[in-house]
């Protein structure tokens, strides 16, 4: 496959940065998404230009890293997907795509497609655990009946791998679906109830503070989010929130 490739580039943090184009030749459909950015940029070191920085770690849909607005769309044209499990086969040959990093006032850009993406660490770090002794006699989790349905929510919940795709194709850039998965994955279960009051108060403190804009209800997030995180999580961290305004 032949393409034309638009990608933004941006030296760091405080220059302008703009779109640049590159053509690229011999792109094979099978190809993921990432591995044609490592040809292109093989041959741009080949020529002793700087080659274009984007993130990555697993590559197998795992690690939340990869991070690209592609044609528009967080993720790219595909559904259910990361970035570095998009498949070339997705484009046509002579196809022209447009490469930008996730964009939002709480992901500022480090240079070209990376995104400084840590005020999620902060939201986690703000309530996003539980408080357990592992050590001496801590009783086994699985002696603690859970409810099937609650289990499988709660599952659910905890698929999300904070890659941000839900903010950067939210037009408020807002962070709920992110957080309310978050505070769902513990809300469901046994264990989450004993600091449920303090973790919802305190991470949605958090994202407010971090600069995320708020849920207009648009569903988008939903939509690009390549893990299936579903509203309902926002649903129930709204009614959380709430429980917890009125006791705190
Ligand atoms: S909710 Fe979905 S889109 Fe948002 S961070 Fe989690 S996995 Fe990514
Ligand atoms: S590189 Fe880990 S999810 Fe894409």
């Amino acid at each position: 496959m032949k393409l034309t490739l638009k990608i933004w580039r941006q030296k760091n943090a405080q220059d302008k940065g703009g779109i640049v184009e590159y053509p690229i030749d011999g792109i094979e459909p099978d190809m993921s998404f990432l591995e044609m950015l490592d040809v292109l940029n093989e041959g741009l070191i080949n020529k002793g230009e700087e080659p274009v920085a984007f993130d990555h770690d697993c590559r197998e849909g795992i690690c939340g890293m990869c991070s690209l607005f592609i044609n528009g769309e967080a993720h790219g044209p595909d559904r259910g997907v990361t970035t570095c499990q998009l498949h070339m086969r997705m484009f046509k040959d002579g196809d022209t795509i447009f490469i930008e990093p996730f964009r939002a006032k709480a992901f500022p850009v480090i240079k070209d497609l990376v995104v400084d993406r840590s005020s999620f660490d902060r939201i986690q770090h703000a309530g996003g655990f539980i408080s357990v002794n592992t050590s001496g006699n801590t009783i086994d989790a699985n002696t603690i009946p859970i409810n099937k349905d609650d289990a499988d929510k709660s599952f659910d919940a905890a698929a999300c791998i904070g890659c941000g795709a839900c903010v950067a194709t939210c037009k408020n850039s807002s962070a709920m679906l992110f957080v309310s998965a978050k505070v769902s994955q513990y809300a469901l279960l046994p264990q989450g109830k004993v600091e449920a009051v303090d973790r919802v108060l305190n991470m949605v403190h958090q994202m407010d503070l971090e600069g995320f804009g708020n849920c207009t209800n648009t569903g988008a997030c939903e939509i690009e989010c390549p893990k299936g995180i579903s509203l309902e999580n926002i649903a129930r961290m709204n009614r959380e929130y709430l429980a917890a305004s009125l006791k705190g």
